[in-house]
């Protein structure tokens, strides 16, 4: 009943997340701000560029040397500010129990279906639950006397909208979980499900990817708490306060990156690259974009591209598969693991095939400027994405977006949760090696009409889809769940 008797733009916006959307650093003397790799910046910043308010989130250590207002508060975009940022520090051992332990050896592991087992720590999650509090008051503070609409990402901040709930009554508060979640009997891995669970129907609104993560939500509330919930609206009836469960999937700001495309910065990184890679020559650019990450299937990738070479060697010498993204998580064991496994495969692959100037495997393991990864989109004949499990992978909306061509042809994982809306891309089971090589063959030898007939597809399903769509759909819904009627209005 929060919304009764005022209006939507009365309401102050604060989105709250761990990651920071700009890493900051000095460039020939001038402050830049670098989106940090991952599909959550890259979703919220137009969202917040377009409504304005506080955005909230961890600090890098970075903000040194910019100008900030009395509370801390930086304007952002640095060259065009559209926004605020409020940042907080954590101590290393705050973070390390928090972000590097309860978060990412816990939380990542158990709601990906990966085979990398979940670790969870007594002292972690204390330092989980006491993050989740500090960001708590920050946020109280940043609501001060006025309502507000407060959106929280992801699955660092569960707790979160409980200890807000506990001193806050005029708020209206919503979560998007960017991740999957589990289904019941996995989630029983975790010690503090019941305090996870409680925590999260602090909410008005909770979004997650896809309707299945919402049943699985409610199948595991229905099991451990004494909680009404109605599956069928999406609804949970918890301690007198109700929280509605929708799928939002999540998507891209189209329109900026079909835009970036065509610009002639992009057009004169696509003749650098185009010659770098020999394109010019008639060799092929195959593409992998990730932040190198356990749960996106790269050893499974470029296997397949290793199978592929093997099964038509009409292609040794010609094609080029490129492997680009930063690394990330570097402390934690499993992540260092997966940089050690990849240089080796990309080793082996590159000594048994490659000859004279031609290596098959481009492995480039850091972040590039948005018009590079922008050229090598639509520079690339295919792109694959192979996800063992992923809630979205924007990676392959980017690349349909990019490709203003409407050619190029996009492998996808069945496991992202992007295959549901792109499914006039090649499906894969990235498990499934000699089918992955094929899906690649199919993709150099699809004709001209096809290729273009499914690259227009899809690119007219994420126009439509687009992060705008997506953030006026969260918008609304909030909107329907602090209404007294909320359970009957339509999702
Ligand atoms: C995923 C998560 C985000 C996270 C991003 C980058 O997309 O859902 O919450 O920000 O990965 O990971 P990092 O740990 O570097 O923030």
């Amino acid at each position: 009943q929060r919304l009764v008797g005022r209006e939507l733009s009365e309401y102050r916006l604060i989105v709250v997340s761990n990651r920071q959307p700009y890493a900051f650093r000095m460039e020939n003397g001038n402050l830049v701000g670098e989106m940090p790799p991952g599909g959550l910046t890259a979703a919220i910043d137009p969202l917040m560029r377009a409504c304005g308010g506080t955005w909230i989130a961890q600090s890098n250590g970075d903000s040194d040397h910019l100008a900030m207002d009395a509370d801390g508060r930086i304007a952002v975009p640095l060259d065009s500010p559209a926004y605020r940022l409020r940042l907080m520090d954590l101590t290393e051992a705050e973070n390390d129990g928090y972000y590097y332990g309860f978060s990412n050896q816990g939380l990542w592991p158990l709601c990906h279906v990966a085979y990398t087992e979940p670790i969870f720590d007594t002292q972690d999650y204390e330092a989980y639950k006491s993050v989740n509090r500090k960001f708590a008051n920050l946020v109280v503070d940043e609501i001060g006397d006025g309502p507000a609409i407060v959106l929280i990402q992801d699955y660092h901040l569960a707790l979160l909208p409980r200890y807000i709930r506990q001193v806050c009554e005029d708020v209206i508060i919503g979560q998007f979980w960017h991740i999957p979640w589990p289904n019941t009997d996995i989630l029983r891995i975790c010690p503090w499900q019941e305090e996870i669970l409680d925590g999260m129907l602090g909410h008005d609104l909770l979004g997650f990817h896809l309707s299945s993560d919402c049943d699985k939500f409610l199948d595991a509330v229905a099991r451990n708490l004494n909680a009404q919930v109605d599956s069928q609206f999406g609804l949970v009836d918890y301690q007198d306060e109700m929280t509605l469960v929708r799928p939002f999937p999540i998507s891209i700001d189209f329109d900026s990156l079909d835009a970036e495309a065509r610009t002639a910065e992009v057009e004169s990184e696509m003749a650098r690259l185009s010659q770098e890679f020999g394109l010019d020559t008639g060799r092929i650019l195959g593409l992998g974009i990730d932040r190198q990450d356990y749960t996106k299937g790269i050893p499974h990738r470029l296997r397949a591209v290793e199978r592929f070479l093997e099964k038509w060697p009409e292609y040794q010498g010609k094609l080029v598969f490129l492997q680009a993204g930063a690394t990330s998580r570097t402390n934690i064991n499993s992540y260092m693991q997966l940089t050690i496994d990849i240089e080796s495969i990309v080793n082996r692959i590159n000594e048994r095939f490659g000859d004279g100037d031609w290596q098959p495997i481009a492995y480039w393991p850091t972040s590039f400027p948005s018009a590079t990864f922008s050229a090598l989109r639509r520079l690339a004949s295919f792109c694959a994405e192979s996800s063992l499990h992923d809630g979205m992978n924007l990676v392959a909306k980017e690349y349909v977006a990019s490709r203003v061509d409407e050619d190029g042809v996009l492998i996808l994982s069945a496991f992202a949760g992007a295959a549901q809306e792109l499914s006039s891309s090649i499906i894969i089971n990235p498990y499934a090696s000699e089918q992955f090589a094929d899906a690649i063959h199919q993709a150099l030898t699809m004709s001209d009409d096809e290729r273009r007939l499914r690259m227009r597809h899809m690119r007219s399903i994420v126009q439509q889809n687009n992060i705008y769509n997506w953030a006026g759909r969260i918008m609304m819904n909030l909107m329907q769940a602090s209404t007294p009627d909320h359970a009957r209005l339509p999702a």
